[in-house]
């Protein structure tokens, strides 16, 4: 049983392990610091969580320094401090975020610079647009927008900023190839609107009356900043350039198609492909170190174009933004369904663990049952056995004793030796008392002394038996007994009044019964081959024996051994030891109140005396006697014309010995068969007598008389009138 719960419990251990398991996969945390928080960030960190969604395993920690150096420096720190497994970092300036990515590196991050370059050769990859080549070509546009002649104004982006410093350089030599091209200035920003716009208005408060025909912002914002300064100012507007071609409300595609600018260029953002190139080296698989994101120029010709495709493409951000929100509300029922699932088999599982265990604490306890009654029986067995045991010499001594003190001899004895024999006899009833009581201490059962009326009787000596031979008509009585003292002892309590016939077991009685047809039955029960219940049963069940009455006469004194004596068909039981007087009794009542059909052919006799009452009412045929006794008149009645036939032939006719057929017979009728069959003659002669014609030889001749005169004799001796005043009548 324990062993079984232990079972169950790692079981139901495993299952929890099974479901946290599942709940808790490997988790990529990837951290991304960005220098700034403006639109085109904006647009790039939602890149990148578009990107993470096709990664159920990525979570990103976002972390924005707005333009200060000390702050990206402090929250990268803080960042590898949470146990990122990457870093993705757009570095305010070139110089001053080195330390902290070193140190991100040396601690081995994986490191991916974005967009804005370092001083640091310690990334593991870089991903960005080429400023160089965009400050290039936009020197280039300025130079062929305004036909080769015009005087510009730069304004740069924050100071020591990568892009700021590589977009002037292109800029500024693609300018140079063009001698009509002045630069009359070039102001500092740091990427911002209002310090572009602060940074031109103070130039133009200085420089009044200048012609500008160009303004340079290095991003799209310093360019509207600008714009904004030269409005105020009220002076003629110049053409307005610059860089990062957002789409959307205020993205640079659409200040050009609104013509506030007259040129921008696409700044890629792509976080998705940032995001894939971090989960590429994460788990190790094969990337670029460095890769160029393509850009393109966007001018008043292309700027609908343009829109029109970035919308789209925002159009089916937005779509895959819901889409997953959707997709991850399923992740979160499914989680949650599952953890049902699991609750659910875990409560069925202790559920059927419990009936289980239930089941086989009820085996269990209905086998110490079983185990406990077999004890019981086992020890009511040995208590039978042993009280049996003692029983049996109890009866040789008790019986033979009380039969010697009815004897003669004794009332000639001394005093002395009546006074020693009297307490012989109470001790030994003492004993029979003691081993009831033993017995009903052990069995809690109730030992019947079915004989105790009679145990204290008489103690007056009477006639000894043993010289009496009983007459040729005496009933039989068959002694049944493995014990051949008792045999002995029954036989001299018996042979006076009954013929005896004797077996040592049941198997051999049972071949006496039939054979023998005795009048009674005494048989012991326990006995070997076969024994006395099973030996019962038979003899009642037999054709021939069924008839016979029996009488268990044992040690089996509970009350449970006497109704088995009884359901085997017994017709009395008495336990040992046992009284003499009460088994005669016995014997000699249950053969008068055996069933006798005296009259079987329905005769008036005139001869019959009249029978005394019996005793004890008579029981009623069984079937069985009932249909032995209907084959037997039938068959009487058939043969009875034949004056030759003999009750061997009767006897050939229903199957059986003469002797059978002459104690059945005589058994359940009290006549012979000769007897029976002389009767039928008689009776079928009186009924010829009155119903037919036929002269009185031919009525004798024809019931099977041999000679007429014998007929009329036996006619007279039967119904007192000679065959002729039959006729008369
Ligand atoms: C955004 C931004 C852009 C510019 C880029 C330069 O933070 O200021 O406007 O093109 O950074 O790194």
């Amino acid at each position: 049983m324990r062993k079984f719960y232990q079972f169950a419990f790692i079981i139901l251990v495993i299952l929890g392990l099974l479901a946290s398991c599942s709940r808790d996969e490997k988790k990529y945390r990837i951290g991304v610091s960005q220098c700034s928080d403006d639109i085109w960030r904006d647009k790039q960190n939602s890149e990148l969580q578009i990107g993470a969604y096709f990664h159920d395993n990525v979570e990103l920690r976002f972390a924005v320094a707005f333009d200060s150096d000390e702050r990206q420096i402090q929250q990268i720190d803080s960042l590898v401090g949470t146990g990122i497994d990457l870093l993705i970092v757009a570095p305010n300036q070139v110089s001053t975020i080195s330390p902290a990515i070193d140190r991100a590196y040396d601690k081995g991050i994986p490191v991916i610079v974005f967009e804005r370059k370092t001083n640091t050769k310690k990334y593991t990859a870089y991903m960005g647009a080429d400023n160089y080549e965009m400050g290039h070509l936009m020197g280039e546009y300025v130079a062929t927008r305004l036909n080769e002649r015009g005087r510009i104004i730069e304004v740069m982006g924050l100071k020591g900023s990568s892009p700021a410093i590589e977009r002037h350089n292109g800029f500024r030599e693609a300018i140079a190839q063009h001698p009509g091209i002045q630069v009359v200035a070039t102001l500092q920003g740091d990427w911002t609107e209002p310090t572009a716009y602060n940074t031109v208005k103070q130039w133009l408060d200085k420089n009044k009356g200048e012609k500008i025909d160009l303004v340079f912002g290095m991003n799209d914002r310093t360019a509207m900043g600008a714009r904004k300064a030269f409005e105020e100012a009220g002076v003629a507007l110049p053409l307005f350039c610059g860089i990062d071609g957002l789409p959307g409300e205020n993205g640079g595609i659409r200040l050009v198609m609104d013509s506030l600018l007259d040129a921008s260029y696409i700044y890629p953002t792509h976080g998705d492909q940032v995001l894939q190139l971090a989960v590429d080296i994460l788990e190790g698989k094969p990337y670029e170190k460095e890769t160029k994101l393509m850009s393109a120029l966007v001018t008043q010709e292309n700027a609908r174009v343009l829109l029109m495709e970035s919308e789209e493409i925002m159009r089916q951000s937005h779509n895959l933004e819901q889409l997953h929100e959707k997709a991850s509300q399923y992740l979160d029922q499914l989680g949650n369904q599952r953890t049902l699932i699991f609750v659910a088999l875990a409560a069925i599982f202790l559920l059927l663990a419990l009936l289980v265990g239930i089941y086989m604490y009820y085996l269990q306890r209905a086998r110490i049952q079983d185990e406990r009654m077999q004890m019981e029986r086992e020890q009511l067995d040995f208590y039978t056995q042993v009280s049996h045991e003692l029983r049996t010499p109890l009866t040789l001594i008790q019986g033979p004793l009380d039969q010697l003190l009815r004897t003669n001899d004794f009332r000639t004895a001394s005093d002395n030796a009546r006074e020693l024999f009297t307490i012989v006899r109470r001790n030994t009833q003492h004993l029979t008392g003691l081993i009831n009581k033993m017995l009903d201490a052990q069995t809690g059962g109730t030992v019947t002394d079915v004989n105790a009326h009679v145990e204290t009787q008489h103690l007056a000596p009477t006639e000894s038996a043993e010289n009496v031979k009983p007459d040729e008509d005496a009933p039989t009585v068959l002694i049944v007994d493995d014990n051949a003292d008792i045999r002995i002892y029954l036989r001299s309590i018996l042979q006076g009044q009954y013929r005896l016939l004797e077996a040592e077991d049941g198997k051999r009685g049972l071949e006496l019964a039939r054979e023998q047809v005795p009048d009674l039955i005494v048989s012991d029960v326990m006995m070997p081959v076969m024994n006395g219940l099973e030996f019962c049963q038979q003899v009642k069940k037999d054709d021939i024996s069924c008839h016979i009455p029996v009488i268990l006469l044992t040690a089996r004194a509970l009350e449970k051994h006497q109704i088995e004596g009884y359901e085997s068909g017994a017709d009395a039981y008495i336990t040992k030891p046992f009284s003499p007087e009460l088994l005669l009794a016995r014997i000699s009542n249950l053969l008068q109140s055996r069933h006798q059909l005296k009259d079987l052919w329905g005769m008036k006799s005139a001869a019959e005396p009249v029978e005394a009452p019996a005793t004890v009412a008579a029981p009623a045929p069984t079937p069985i006697e009932d249909a032995f006794i209907s084959r037997f008149k039938k068959i009487v009645e058939e043969r009875l014309p034949d004056s030759n036939l003999s009750v061997e032939d009767l006897a050939a006719d229903m199957g059986l010995s003469r002797v059978q057929l002459y104690r059945k017979v005589k058994a359940l009728t009290g006549s012979t068969p000769v007897d029976l069959l002389r009767k039928a003659r008689l009776a079928q002669a009186q009924k010829l007598l009155q119903e037919s014609t036929l002269s009185v030889s031919e009525i004798a001749y024809k019931v099977g008389f041999a000679s007429p005169s014998y007929f009329t004799k036996c006619y007279k001796d039967e119904f007192g009138t000679v065959p002729g005043e039959a006729r008369k009548s």
